[in-house]
């Protein structure tokens, strides 16, 4: 499997604390059939202090530096470099910069927005990537309030080509029931197409989850759809590949949870 979001890197943001740490988690990534994981660590953004840190040189020697250890420890996990960028006006001009990083040689972005933000707001920013040549990948859209209130206000997104990546552990119960039930009707009615774990850290709560979200996924919309979600597609992602993920299947119902 492929897992396109993580924060893998030692000492970098608010995920692994140390290389330890995230050599453990790599362990559990493994462990649970994933193969390649991208490393996505949090962009600095306007809002978000803790994350001033982040610059593209600190992200390429923790890069390094994790390789050499999984190298070193025969853990044979593949490290593909990203950003989860925030989604906020100037992520373009940012990119073409070099401040923040598509995955590996691709022209893919992984962007997460605002939870507050409305649907207006994150399309204008998605639709911005697109014309400028890259494709969007949607970071857990289940955690925003417009989606959380109605989930086929992604639709439109989705018809443009944006991916959406739900988190495993919204899939597996570990956010409460509300979320879970979210996540089943996102998976059911191919509102998402990509599962990332989003891992943090090597223990409970976002943790590298990859295998047992795919599974859950298989027992709502079948092997071959769940195995999609967390190879085919995140392989042509990689390499620009063309993609036809299901068409969405409108919820009927308002899910009123929230
Ligand atoms: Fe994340």
């Amino acid at each position: 499997m492929i897992d396109l979001h993580s924060h893998i890197l030692h000492d970098f943001d608010d995920g692994a604390r140390t290389l330890e740490a995230a050599i453990e988690m790599a362990r559990a990534a493994v462990a649970m059939g994933v193969r390649v994981m991208a490393a996505t660590p949090h962009g600095r953004n306007s809002t978000n202090v803790d994350y001033s840190r982040y610059s593209v040189a600190l992200l390429t020697e923790r890069l390094t530096e994790l390789r050499a250890a999984l190298a070193e420890q025969e853990i044979n996990l593949e490290l593909v470099p990203g950003t989860e960028i925030y989604g906020e006006p100037g992520v373009v001009e940012r990119l073409r910069a070099g401040e923040l990083l598509p995955y590996g040689a691709s022209r893919a972005v992984l962007v997460e927005f605002p939870l507050s933000s409305p649907a207006e707001v994150v399309e204008q920013i998605v639709f911005a990537l697109q014309v400028a040549g890259y494709r969007v990948i949607y970071a857990h859209p289940e955690r925003m309030r417009y989606v959380q209130h109605d989930p086929n206000a992604l639709v439109p997104l989705i018809e443009r080509g944006a991916l959406m990546q739900l988190t495993g552990d919204a899939l597996l119960g570990i956010q409460g029931p509300a979320m879970c039930h979210l996540a089943e009707t996102l998976v059911i009615h191919r509102l998402v197409q990509i599962i990332g774990s989003d891992a943090h850290g090597p223990h409970f709560g976002r943790m590298p989850n990859l295998g047992a979200a795919c599974a859950r996924a298989a027992e709502l919309i079948g092997d071959a759809e769940a195995d999609a979600m967390t190879r085919a597609i995140p392989a042509m992602i990689l390499s620009d590949g063309p993609i036809s993920p299901p068409s969405p299947i409108p919820v009927r119902r308002p899910l009123s949870l929230f």
